[in-house]
């Protein structure tokens, strides 16, 4: 351990970027200018450290990884991580001279006392892309085009203010705060923590941290995962790429198993217990019972996720489900983080860039149709169950958006159940947002399960299948679908429970 009175020293000595590289060159592990080709610490970083740890000199890695540190045995009250040191020097990091101070600052000052705080730079705050951005410029760039660099607030409000419902019941939090997330693939689950807990790490994802998933939510920053690429490669990642069990995210699974699942955007991603069947439907008809998030189970066509109906084959394993990386393979063509789809890159080498771009068009469309024209379906419909009543174009939907838009919602045991299968399925379709790029097959399966259903009804004229109004161009046609899944969203977010 270093004296006081170097400390003190070091702390007189007026602290810029400039001065720190140069200090760090006598030391070993420091971000040493040019001789490793590592670019310098950010002013973004040096504004993360405290004043106390700004006063503090580079010890190297070899330091923080002494047995009595972070390269000794587990101990009472740290994590599975410990020994940190020891699975970091196998790291790409660790042989391109990352050392454990360019993420965490300079340790001297912890390193003399290792229990104060603020002395070094932790969690949550570490977390900050910020961090990794520090050499990772161009991918934090992309990072910064994406969703998950944002933050839906309203979710992780709610975690304060209601933390055993949001936090330990709902989980809403684990997909929606990056550092929640964080602490759930550490196995801190957020099942077991205390009010007190969520709200800090809440707080600290509105005030400190403020992205549904940072650079850490994804990757171990210490660590070799065995998690690798649709190309193999081992990149540090705290879920897997690809996962076809898809036992844990259907029908009737707890909130615990699939905000837990094992793959990196289904963690997320999935329809969060969606159940087509016809008992859940029947039970729950105040709003959909599946998430905005269901790509996955739209990937895989994940059994029940829709209302299947009794006609199989019901498509499932398709080319795209099966494609090495899934999601990865077609959001991230080249490691890229905006997570968009590039018709060159993702494609191949299944389809060309050209005939990608075609099929996307002709399927969009197609299922686009389809929608439109079963939603006309279900109004017409309604308009004949309800005759004369204000508002019976929407008759077929759940109860809170009849009551939202003003009207008094009919009742639902006497709604069929022919009704509840194909609005299901429509909600199923829309919130996928993707209208067939991921499961084109399973999506127009699910539609034709609605419209037999509606076929099965007794006469009136709402059977006959009314195409969609011809003079509307795809935009417009798909803003009256969107409509619907912002509607739906909306009451969501208005009222409690089963959401
Ligand atoms: C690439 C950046 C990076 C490097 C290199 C790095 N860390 Fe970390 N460290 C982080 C981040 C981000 C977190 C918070 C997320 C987490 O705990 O997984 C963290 C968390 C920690 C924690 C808290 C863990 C806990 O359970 O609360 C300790 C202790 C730690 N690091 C020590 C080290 C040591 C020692 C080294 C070097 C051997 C090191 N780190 C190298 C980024 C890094
Ligand atoms: C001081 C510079 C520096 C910082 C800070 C840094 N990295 Fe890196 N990182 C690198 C270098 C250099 C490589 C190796 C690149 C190469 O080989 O092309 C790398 C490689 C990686 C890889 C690929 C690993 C592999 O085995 O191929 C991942 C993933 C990664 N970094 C993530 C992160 C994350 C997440 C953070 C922040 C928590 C971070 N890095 C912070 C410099 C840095
Ligand atoms: C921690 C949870 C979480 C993880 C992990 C996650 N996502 Fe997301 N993702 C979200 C949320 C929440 C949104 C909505 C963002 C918004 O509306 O601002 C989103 C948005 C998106 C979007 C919409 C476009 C955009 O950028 O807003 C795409 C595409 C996407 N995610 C793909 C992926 C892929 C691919 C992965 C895996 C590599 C992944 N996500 C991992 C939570 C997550
Ligand atoms: C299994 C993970 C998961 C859970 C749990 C979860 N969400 Fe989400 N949520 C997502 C993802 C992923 C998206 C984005 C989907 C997309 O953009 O296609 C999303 C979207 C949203 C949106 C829409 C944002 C917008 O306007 O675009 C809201 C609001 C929301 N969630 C609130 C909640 C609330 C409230 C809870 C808890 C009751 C919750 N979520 C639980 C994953 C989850
Ligand atoms: C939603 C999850 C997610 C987030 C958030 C995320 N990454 Fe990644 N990252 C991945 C995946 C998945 C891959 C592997 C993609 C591939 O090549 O198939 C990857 C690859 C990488 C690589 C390897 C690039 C290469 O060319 O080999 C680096 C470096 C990296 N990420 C750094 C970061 C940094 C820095 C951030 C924050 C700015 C970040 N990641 C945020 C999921 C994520
Ligand atoms: C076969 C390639 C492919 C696979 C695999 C794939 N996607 Fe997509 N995804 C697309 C395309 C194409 C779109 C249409 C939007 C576009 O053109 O960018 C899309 C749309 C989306 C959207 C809506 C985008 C928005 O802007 O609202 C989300 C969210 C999304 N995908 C997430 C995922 C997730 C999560 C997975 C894995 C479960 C996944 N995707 C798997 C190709 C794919
Ligand atoms: C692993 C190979 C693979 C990848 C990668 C892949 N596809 Fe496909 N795709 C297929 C196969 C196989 C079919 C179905 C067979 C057929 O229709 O010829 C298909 C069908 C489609 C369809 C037609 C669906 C329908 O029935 O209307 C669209 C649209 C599509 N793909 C778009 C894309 C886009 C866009 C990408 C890249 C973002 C992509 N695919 C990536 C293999 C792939």
């Amino acid at each position: 351990m270093m004296s006081k009175w170097i400390l003190t020293l070091i702390a007189a000595v007026p602290f810029t970027a400039g001065l720190l590289v140069l200090q760090s060159c006598g030391g070993e592990g420091g971000p040493k200018s040019g001789s490793d080709g590592l670019p310098g610490v950010s002013a973004q970083f040096l504004a993360l450290l405290s004043d106390n740890q700004k006063g503090a000199q580079y010890i190297g890695a070899e330091a923080c990884g002494n047995a009595a540190c972070h390269g000794g045995a587990s101990k009472p009250g740290r994590t599975a991580d410990d020994p940190i040191y020891t699975h970091w020097k196998e790291t790409t990091h660790a042989t391109k001279g990352v050392t454990c101070e360019r993420c965490h600052g300079p340790g001297s000052r912890h390193q003399a006392d290792p229990e104060a705080e603020g002395l070094i730079l932790t969690f949550p705050k570490v977390a900050s892309p910020v961090v990794c951005a520090q050499c990772h410029g161009p991918l934090a760039n992309q990072f910064n085009l994406s969703g998950h660099n944002l933050l839906i607030s309203a979710p992780v409000e709610e975690g304060i203010q209601n933390p055993a419902q949001y936090g330990r019941s709902s989980r809403c939090i684990t997909c929606h705060s990056g550092l929640v997330r964080i602490e759930e693939s550490k196995g801190v689950d957020v099942g077991a923590m205390s009010d007190d807990t969520i709200r800090e790490l809440c707080e600290a994802t509105l005030t400190e941290v403020p992205h549904i998933a940072n650079c850490a939510t994804c990757h171990n920053p210490h660590s070799k995962t065995g998690n690798v690429t649709d190309t193999g490669e081992e990149k540090q990642l705290r879920k897997q790429t690809f996962n076809n069990d898809t036992a844990p995210i259907g029908p009737s699974t707890t909130a615990t198993s699939f905000t837990t699942y094992n793959h990196i955007c289904a963690q997320c991603h999935n329809g969060r217990g969606a159940d087509g069947r016809d008992a859940k439907l029947l039970s729950g008809t105040a709003r959909p019972n599946m998430h905005d998030s269901n790509q996955f189970n739209m990937l895989m066509g994940v059994e029940n996720s829709g209302a299947e109906g009794s006609s199989p084959p019901v498509p499932r394993n398709t080319a795209h489900s099966e494609a090495p990386g899934q999601c990865s393979k077609c959001h991230m063509p080249d490691s890229n983080h905006s997570f968009k789809v590039s018709y060159d890159k993702s494609c191949a080498p299944c389809h060309t860039a050209v005939d990608a771009a075609t099929r996307i068009a002709t399927t969009r469309n197609d299922i686009v149709d389809k929608l439109l024209a079963l939603r006309t379906r279900m109004s017409n419909w309604s308009e004949y169950a309800y005759p004369g009543q204000e508002g019976n174009d929407i008759f077929w939907e759940y109860t809170s958006t009849i009551t939202a838009e003003g009207y008094t919602a009919p009742a639902q045991g006497a709604v069929p159940i022919a009704i509840k299968r194909a609005r299901h399925n429509y909600y199923f379709v829309i919130r996928s947002g993707d209208y067939g790029a991921h499961n084109a097959p399973y999506a127009r399966y699910l539609i034709t399960v609605a419209n037999e259903n509606i076929d099965g009804l007794g006469g009136g004229p709402f059977k006959a299948t009314r195409a969609p109004a011809s003079n509307l161009s795809f935009e417009q046609k798909l803003q009256i679908l969107k409509n619907d899944a912002k509607r739906a969203r909306e009451i969501d977010m208005r009222e409690t429970g089963e959401h």
